[in-house]
């Protein structure tokens, strides 16, 4: 019965958003910046464009460079959503009032962990899917080259992998500053640093965008690629010769996000495209392009592809502490002035 009065509320959400801006579609535009895939992002916007007859201006970049972006732009801002990303930007952004509250009646079908994100930031974000770190590796380069199997973080660092691994920028990447906090809760500061240190003499290059890394070592020039294990079961379905691993150490995971931008110009847009991106129908079109997050609202579809969350060890990621604007801006630096440094 919930599930039902659930997609009924979904369906209402959907025609109400088409219903009220099919009249006045010429004069409404949406400025969406989006932070997942560039094909998610891609169907997002001209799936919101069909419901709605509104024209969405898309601008895709990773988590922290949208970050960047709106605060540059605070003064004078000029996106309208911030949609997809992972999770702590979003916090800091509402910290720093860089977005603002919106109470959607879509969150009755979602589930806990997307409203939890809500309520720590008064509201200023919200959950919309979820997905653990892990890493990939091309199995004919890792056979190619002699290399021994990994199975857990630490085996990332040990000197026969040196120049076989990617991750990207944690300032600019979403998934790479999961990476490092990551680190840091599950080896403790000092050993986290220290893991980040080794594993630096063992990058071959780090890659702006969090999802590169596997992308690369799909197409065979790169061989183990430090990511969320969903961008590596994407490319794993699409027939390339990758392989997904699960640390045995345990991971992190992080919870992407959607927040609606402080001085939004197009605020109904705005608001329209909030609610529709929580429906079940939309966030079940993620599997047209093959994005194996797990949904955050209850009555969208899942594949058997996607890493099950529940089988994975996952730490009890601290996303209060790590998406806070100090400490996000102090583990930054000290990676800049610490590892980033260091020669390889
Ligand atoms: O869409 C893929 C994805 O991995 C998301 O799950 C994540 O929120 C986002 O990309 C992170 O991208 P980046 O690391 O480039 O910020």
């Amino acid at each position: 019965m919930k599930r039902l009065s659930g997609t009924i509320i979904g369906v209402l959400v959907a025609l109400s958003a088409s219903a009220a801006f099919t009249t006045t579609a010429s004069a409404q535009k949406l400025t969406l910046y989006c932070s997942a895939q560039e094909d998610w992002c891609q169907l997002m916007a001209r799936g919101f464009e069909e419901a709605t007859g509104i024209d969405v201006d898309m601008t895709r970049k990773s988590s922290g460079e949208t970050f960047a972006q709106i605060k540059a732009e605070s003064a004078n801002p000029k996106g309208d959503v911030w949609w997809g990303g992972t999770g702590d930007p979003h916090l800091q952004a509402a910290e720093e009032n860089l977005t603002q509250p919106y109470i959607s009646p879509m969150r009755s079908e979602l589930q806990d962990w997307a409203i939890n994100q809500a309520t720590s930031a008064n509201d200023k974000t919200i959950g919309i899917y979820s997905g653990a770190l892990g890493y990939g590796f091309n199995t004919e380069l890792l056979a190619a080259n002699d290399l021994p199997v990994p199975t857990g973080w630490k085996d990332l660092t040990k000197p026969v992998y040196k120049g076989f691994v990617q991750m990207a920028n944690p300032n600019s990447s979403g998934t790479a500053y999961t990476t490092l906090a990551t680190m840091v809760q599950l080896f403790g500061e000092e050993e986290g640093f220290e893991f980040m240190k080794a594993l630096h003499k063992n990058i071959s290059n780090y890659t702006k965008s969090g999802s590169a890394p596997i992308k690369a070592a799909a197409r065979g020039e790169n061989v183990i690629g430090i990511v969320f294990m969903h961008d590596a079961v994407k490319q794993a379905v699409t027939g390339f010769p990758i392989q997904v691993v699960a640390p045995v150490e345990g991971t992190g995971f992080e919870i992407g996000s959607m927040s609606i931008i402080d001085g939004a110009r197009n605020l109904e847009s705005a608001k329209a495209f909030y609610d529709w991106a929580l429906t079940a129908e939309v966030q079940s079109r993620a599997l047209e392009v093959n994005a194996f997050q797990v949904p955050s609202n209850v009555n969208a579809e899942t594949s058997p592809s996607a890493p099950d969350l529940a089988s994975i060890t996952l730490i009890d990621y601290d996303f209060k502490l790590y998406g806070s604007s100090a400490e996000r801006r102090r583990l930054l630096e000290k990676w800049d002035n610490e590892v980033s440094i260091l020669p390889q």
